[in-house]
């Protein structure tokens, strides 16, 4: 990329800029709820009141998603910071592909139907629009009878997660009668052959929680494992037995006469048909690796023809078949700031790593020089979130002040997972607990970045944590039990933009531009180091005077 031009008027700061992104914390519409507002965040409230701030958009349109229906989310959120554009995301490109039939014309899905076997498809089953999508699940095995497969077995994961927490049978039980009604005339045989909860089985990511994915293993390709005579009927029983929310519920087979109907075998095709790469990466290795696999024992690796359904990492290029090109996500900020020689740092704790580096980077898992760039992971615990809702955000802060203090970096990025991992988890009490411990930490963000005359910058990627319960049409909290009923996924409000600049110099307005999108991050982190942003990237957010 080219070299930025520094700004001519601009004072250079004795310490780093530090942009923060809090994970998951918006600004949410109704105070029932809504951890955000509700918590107590002394420096978040003192940061808001005396400092520039503007709300920025973070979902649909903004973000390169279909529609402005569509809810944000942390990968498209952090290749808007990084990338500094808005590029069409999976979602997005996957719908033209099918659209326009380019899908099913190209290699990898004629390869995939070649099989003499059976055409497994393994994926998240729900209109979440994160990862996956069941209408493209659909359109697929519509197209696979048309296309003369014989077999088709589906491993289907309940999400609750991007969508309403208890809400899977609303696409298990018309995905099995669609399967019912295309194998009526004999000639086609599909079902579901195997699943379960989302952050129990197949779905790890940054590996977090290896054996997830062995459990998916067992469940999808090895067909071991609770046996039930459909999907419908597992999901009913598991739930009464366990009360456990879809993300969560136990993994279940689907069996004929005590044998599973669907394991995977040499010769069968898989395809996985999530777009979306961090949680797609483990399980693609447990399939495409050779006998150097050290996470588990796979018992069987069958020979199959794998695929997924986008290309989830774009520099180690896995894996190697797959159906949809992701977007071209090139000219990052971290390679700007490399041929600019200056030296980054990024941190997060597991669940967010990888979003801060790999996502940041435009979904690639390598960096642009090692000299330059530090990635630090804290280890997070394998725990449910609720029952430590800090999570390690004093650890992150703890490496933070060292590396700000350390005078080295020119710039600093963190992702503080609290708002939205805890968020996830659906428990009001404990996503106030974690705020409240984050805003702790950036409290002593702030006075470290005050000491040394450094830039804080503070955003979030998406909503979550600010609408902790499900509505009623009519605006009321809808109630579960007598109690409100959690809601676990994102939300689509608008998110802070704050700039902390202690020793501000006057060489921009302090009246940030409104009715902006996060994508118009990086060109104002950019000039906040001092430089020109490229002249493609999304406009500043701050005018320069
Ligand atoms: C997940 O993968 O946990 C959710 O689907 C989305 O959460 P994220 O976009 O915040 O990672
Ligand atoms: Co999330």
């Amino acid at each position: 990329v080219e070299t930025l031009k520094k700004l001519a008027n601009w004072k250079k700061r004795s310490g780093p800029v530090v942009f923060v992104v809090m994970d998951g914390v918006a600004y949410g519409k109704r105070k029932e709820g809504d951890a955000v507002a509700n918590a107590v965040m002394e420096t978040f409230a003192e940061l808001s009141s005396t400092c520039p701030l503007v709300k920025l958009k973070a979902h649909g349109e903004a973000v390169g998603l279909p529609s402005d229906e569509d809810m944000g989310n942390s990968e498209v959120g952090h290749n808007a910071f990084g990338a500094g554009r808005i590029f069409a995301q999976g979602a997005k490109l996957v719908n033209k592909s099918l659209q326009e039939g380019s899908m099913f014309s190209g290699n990898t899905w004629q390869e995939a139907i070649k099989t003499q076997g059976v055409l497994h498809f393994i994926g998240l089953l729900s209109d979440g629009g994160v990862h996956s999508n069941i209408k493209h699940l659909e359109a697929m095995v519509k197209q696979a009878k048309i296309d003369g497969v014989k077999v088709v077995r589906i491993h289907a994961l309940l999400d609750g997660r991007d969508v309403p927490a208890t809400s899977a049978l609303e696409y298990f039980e018309p995905f099995e009668a669609l399967l019912a009604e295309l194998n009526a005339d004999g000639t086609f045989d599909a079902k579901i052959a195997s699943g379960g909860g989302r952050m129990y089985i197949t779905m790890d990511r940054y590996n977090a929680d290896w054996p997830m994915v062995e459990r998916g293993w067992h469940t999808h390709v090895l067909g071991e494992g609770r046996q039930f005579s459909s999907s419908v009927e597992a999901i009913k029983t598991l739930r009464a037995e366990t009360s456990a929310l879809d993300q969560d519920l136990p993994p279940f087979v689907i069996a004929k006469d005590g044998k599973a109907i669907g394991t995977v075998q040499d010769g069968d095709s898989v395809i996985l048909f999530n777009y979306r790469g961090d949680r797609a990466l483990e399980i693609t290795s447990a399939f495409e690796s050779g006998n150097d696999f050290p996470h588990f024992d796979r018992i069987r690796v069958p020979k199959v023809f794998y695929a997924g359904m986008m290309e989830y990492d774009g520099d180690l290029h896995v894996p190697k078949h797959y159906l949809v090109t992701p977007p071209a996500i090139d000219r990052t900020l971290a390679e700007f700031l490399c041929a600019l020689k200056l030296k980054q740092y990024s941190i997060s704790e597991t669940q967010k790593f990888g979003h801060i580096t790999y996502f940041f980077n435009g979904n690639k898992s390598g960096k642009f020089d090692e000299n330059l760039e530090t990635y630090v992971e804290i280890k997070g615990d394998n725990v449910p979130f609720e029952q430590r809702p800090a999570m390690k955000c004093a650890e992150i802060t703890d490496a933070v002040l060292e590396a700000i203090n350390s005078k080295e970096y020119d710039f600093i990025k963190i992702n503080y997972p609290n708002g939205d991992m805890v968020g996830h988890t659906g428990s009001y009490q404990a996503a106030v607990a974690s705020l409240e411990a984050m805003d702790l930490n950036i409290g002593r963000l702030k006075k470290a970045i005050e000491a040394v005359g450094g830039i804080l910058v503070v955003s979030a990627d998406h909503g979550n944590a600010d609408e902790m319960y499900e509505f009623k049409k009519d605006g009321t909290v809808a109630m579960e039990n007598g109690k409100p009923k959690a809601k676990t996924s994102h939300s689509l409000n608008p998110v802070p933009f704050i700039i902390f600049d202690p020793t501000y110099q006057g060489e921009y307005d302090l009246k940030l531009k409104e009715g902006l999108g996060i994508s118009h991050v990086a060109a104002t982190l950019i000039n906040l180091l001092g430089y020109e942003a490229p002249s493609d990237y999304d406009t500043s957010i701050i005018t320069l005077k």
